[in-house]
């Protein structure tokens, strides 16, 4: 593909020209952590709060991003100029380093800084998913936004497997968590409800954008823990994230969800999240 551009420790090529060393640690154990940040026609949408993930990202496995915070933010400028008024992402990884294979954090090695640019197509109409339900194989630290994905890509596939887009995770039945790659709230009586922001899922920064503007429309939500046949008794499911935005879903173990359409509350929010993109006013106000 075209257009598609990399920092890696500063050097801007086109990304089918990068490289990173064989021995790099996400290579070899998913050591470092990451962000995916959507541009539209050329802004970053939350950049702050992405930001801001990282760094706690990286601390919490014991990650020193201080000492490439600056070149990560040069890398983001010359990545963001090619990126130029284009709608697309931008993927963030930053690494312990290189380093010749061992468990233990070598001492001395710097983190490599990865930041591409990949174009995407601008799309203003609500994805319709299809999902199933599956274990939550992960670890107990879901809360980092860490390269480790093994346990989300499985899950991914195996719902592609199905004939589904997206796998809705469970710890137990009566414990939803959230999508392999998304967040999962759901619509009952007109409240809004999803997973409380603890180790069990990621903090989604679109998860917190709906839940601001939930809050800044008057719509009643919860942030609790929901179980299975809630979830199936549901009258919306919704999913949020980075790429999918705020997608309906329409279906959940082969049953239809709401006739197969996107309910009434999921598609105010997504006109709503579509119409305040360009208010950069409403992150500083709402959160
Ligand atoms: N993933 N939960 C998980 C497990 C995720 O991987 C993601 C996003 C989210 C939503 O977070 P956000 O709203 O900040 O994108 C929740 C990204 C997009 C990815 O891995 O590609």
């Amino acid at each position: 593909m075209q257009n598609r551009w990399t920092c890696v420790n500063g050097k801007l090529l086109p990304t089918e020209e990068a490289l990173l060393p064989v021995e790099d640690r996400a290579l070899q154990f998913g050591d470092g952590v990451y962000e995916v940040i959507r541009l539209y026609r050329g802004t970053p949408f939350a950049l702050k709060q992405h930001l801001a993930r990282l760094s706690a990202s990286s601390a919490a496995i014991m990650l020193d991003y201080g000492c490439v915070e600056n070149e990560l933010q040069a890398s983001l400028e010359a990545i963001l100029q090619k990126a130029s008024g284009q709608d697309g992402q931008i993927y963030i990884q930053v690494t312990r380093g290189t380093a010749i294979r061992n468990h233990r954090f070598p001492e001395h090695t710097r983190p490599n800084v990865i930041c591409t640019f990949s174009p995407l197509p601008a799309k203003n109409a609500i994805q319709l998913l299809k999902t199933v339900t599956l274990p939550d194989e992960r670890w107990m630290h879901c809360n980092i936004k860490a390269t480790s994905l093994l346990p989300n890509i499985l899950a991914k596939e195996k719902a592609y497997r199905h004939g589904a887009d997206e796998a809705i995770l469970y710890r137990s039945s009566e414990h939803i968590t959230e999508g392999s790659s998304s967040n999962i709230f759901m619509v009952q009586s007109g409240t809004l409800i999803t997973h409380p922001a603890n180790q069990w899922i990621l903090n989604g920064i679109t998860r917190q954008y709906v839940l601001a503007l939930a809050k800044s429309l008057q719509i009643p939500y919860e942030e609790r823990v929901f179980s299975l046949q809630e979830l199936l008794n549901a009258d919306e499911v919704i999913v949020t994230s980075t790429l999918q935005e705020i997608a309906a879903v329409v279906e959940i173990d082969h049953h239809p969800v709401q006739n197969g359409c996107a309910g009434p509350l999921t598609q105010r929010l997504h006109e709503e999240f579509m119409g305040s993109l360009s208010t950069e006013w409403f992150w500083e106000h709402a959160i």
